[in-house]
C-alpha cells in the first residue's frame, strides 16, 4: 500500500522518523507538524494545532492520509490517538488509558507489580500524602529514588545518595515543582542501562536494536538528568540472552496484560532497563512512544520498510517482514546542547558547519533544536543537534560522530566526549 503519512513532532527523535518514513518503499507522502528545518529537507511541513484533535482529524481526512505516527509524549497523553481511531484514522501511536505506562508512574510500578514484570520495589504517594512520603523517604536505605508520578519531561527523577537529598526532592516534588500528582519512592537498582524499542499491537511484537542512552549531562555519567545527551546501538551489554530474558520476563507480560486489562498497546513501547551483573534486567520507566536521541541511532542501523512496519502495528496485522535487519553496523549519536542545559540556555545562536559534517557520507546531523530566521540556521532548544555516525565497528561510528561534533560551530556547543565509551 502508498502511505501518506502525517507524523507529529518537532525534535531529533522526529526528524529520524522523518527520515526512515521518507525513505521507505512504501511512503507515498510524508507531512510533519511542526517539524523543524532539519525535518524540511525530509518531507513536507504543515503547522497544525497539536491539541486541536479535530484539525489534526480534518487535515486528514482532506488529504487522504492514511496513517498518523505520534512523536511525543503529551499528544498521547492527551488521547490524541483515541480520537483520530474514532475518527477512522490508523494511528501508530497507543490510546489515553495505554499511555499511563508513561504518564504515571505509580500506574506502571501497580500494574508491573499486578504482572510480575521485575522491577524496583516501590511506595506510591498520593498528592496529599506528604508528610508519609517524607516519613518513607527518611527511613529508607540509600540511596533511594523518588520520582514525580506524573510527565515531567524527564526531569522528574531523583537518585538521592544522602537523606536531605531525598527529603529535598519529596518536598520539591509536593511544592508543585511538576504539578500536583503524588511521588513513587523505590529502590535503587544497580548496573547497566539499556533502551529497548518494541513496535507493538496488542500482543504482537518486534523488538529494534538495543540502544544506550547517556542521560547524565556530564562526562562519566556526572551532573544533572537530561533528556539523554547521546546514544548507540546495538548495545553489546544487551546479548541476544538479555534479549530473550526482556522478551519474555518485560514485553510479553506487558502486551498480554494491557490486553487482559482492556487497553491493548499500538504503537512503540520503550523499555527503559537496568541490567544486572548476571544479565537479569529490571524495568526502571516505561515510555509509550519512542526515545530521544536514541531513536537516531537505533533507526540508523534498522533495514527496513519503516513506514510499512508503523502501518501494519497501527491495522492490527504487525508484518514483521518489513524489516531486513535490526542492526547492518552500529550507530552513535552524540548530542550537541547549549551550554546551562537542563538548567537555563540560550536560544538563538547562530549554527554553521552541518554541510562540512555531512560530507561524510556515513554522518547525518539531526535537528533537535533548530529553526531558520532570514535563511540563517539558530538553536532553538537545550539540545540542539544530534550527530549521528554509522560504521561496521562501534568504535568506528563513534570517530566518525565526533569528527563531525568538531566540524559544527555554533556559541556555548556543549557535548559529551565520552559517549559509548564504556562499551569500547
Ligand atoms: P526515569 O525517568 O524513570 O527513567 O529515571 C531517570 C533516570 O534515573 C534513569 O534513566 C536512571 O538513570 C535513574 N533511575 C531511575 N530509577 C532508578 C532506580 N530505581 N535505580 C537506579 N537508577 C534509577
Ligand atoms: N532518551 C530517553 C527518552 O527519550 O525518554
Amino acid at each position: 500500500m502508498s502511505e501518506r503519512i502525517l507524523l507529529i513532532g518537532s525534535g531529533g527523535r522526529e526528524h529520524a522518523l522523518a527520515k526512515a518514513m521518507a525513505s521507505s518503499t512504501s511512503c507515498d507522502k510524508l507531512w510533519v507538524t511542526p517539524g523543524n528545518p532539519g525535518i524540511a529537507r525530509e518531507a513536507e511541513i504543515v503547522l497544525l494545532n497539536i491539541a486541536d484533535h479535530d484539525a489534526i482529524a480534518t487535515f486528514c481526512h482532506k488529504n487522504n492520509v492514511t496513517l498518523v505516527v505520534v512523536g511525543p509524549e503529551q499528544p498521547l497523553a492527551e488521547g490524541l490517538a483515541d480520537s483520530l481511531r474514532e475518527e477512522g484514522i490508523d494511528v501508530f501511536g497507543p490510546s489515553q488509558q495505554a499511555a499511563q505506562l508513561e504518564t504515571s508512574k505509580g500506574f506502571s510500578k501497580d500494574f508491573m507489580q499486578r504482572h510480575g514484570v521485575p522491577t524496583a520495589p516501590y511506595k506510591r504517594f498520593g498528592a496529599s500524602e506528604h508528610d508519609a512520603a517524607r516519613s518513607y523517604a527518611a527511613g529508607h536505605d540509600l540511596p533511594v529514588v523518588i520520582k514525580y508520578d506524573g510527565l515531567a519531561a524527564g526531569k522528574g527523577v531523583v537518585v538521592a545518595l544522602t537523606r536531605e537529598e531525598a527529603l529535598e526532592a519529596v518536598d520539591a516534588m509536593y511544592a508543585g515543582a511538576f504539578g500536583d500528582d503524588g511521588v513513587v519512592i523505590e529502590g535503587f537498582l544497580a548496573g547497566q542501562e539499556a533502551s529497548v524499542f518494541a513496535v507493538c499491537y496488542g500482543s504482537d511484537f518486534v523488538t529494534l536494536a538495543p540502544a544506550q542512552d547517556h542521560k547524565r549531562v556530564g562526562d562519566g555519567d556526572t551532573g544533572k538528568n537530561t533528556g539523554g545527551m547521546g546514544a548507540y546501538a546495538p548495545a553489546p551489554i544487551v546479548t541476544p540472552a538479555v534479549l530473550d530474558k526482556i522478551h519474555t520476563q518485560v514485553i510479553r507480560p506487558v502486551l498480554d496484560g494491557m490486553s487482559s486489562e482492556g487497553m491493548p498497546f499500538i504503537g512503540c513501547l520503550f523499555c527503559g532497563l537496568m541490567i544486572d551483573n548476571n544479565g537479569d534486567p529490571s524495568v526502571v520507566e516505561f515510555n509509550v512512544r519512542f526515545g530521544d536521541p536514541e531513536t537516531q541511532a537505533v533507526l540508523s542501523v534498522l533495514s527496513a520498510d519503516t513506514a510499512a512496519l508503523f502501518a501494519s502495528a497501527a491495522r492490527g496485522a504487525l508484518d514483521t517482514s518489513c524489516i531486513a535487519s535490526t542492526a547492518i553496523g552500529y550507530a552513535c549519536n552524540v548530542v550537541l546542547a547549549s551550554a546551562g542545559y537542563p538548567d537555563a540556555f540560550d536560544r538563538g545562536l547562530a549554527i554553521t558547519g552541518i554541510d562540512d559534517a555531512e560530507a561524510d557520507p556515513f554522518v547525518t546531523v539531526y535537528h533537535a533544536g533548530t529553526k531558520e530566521s532570514n535563511g540563517e540556521l539558530l538553536s532553538n532548544g537545550g539540545r540542539v543537534l544530534g550527530v549521528t555516525a554509522v560504521g561496521e565497528t562501534l568504535e568506528q561510528a563513534v570517530r566518525r560522530s565526533y569528527e563531525a561534533v568538531g566540524k559544527i560551530a555554533f556559541a556555548n556547543k556543549y557535548f559529551r566526549t565520552d559517549i559509548a565509551k564504556r562499551a569500547l
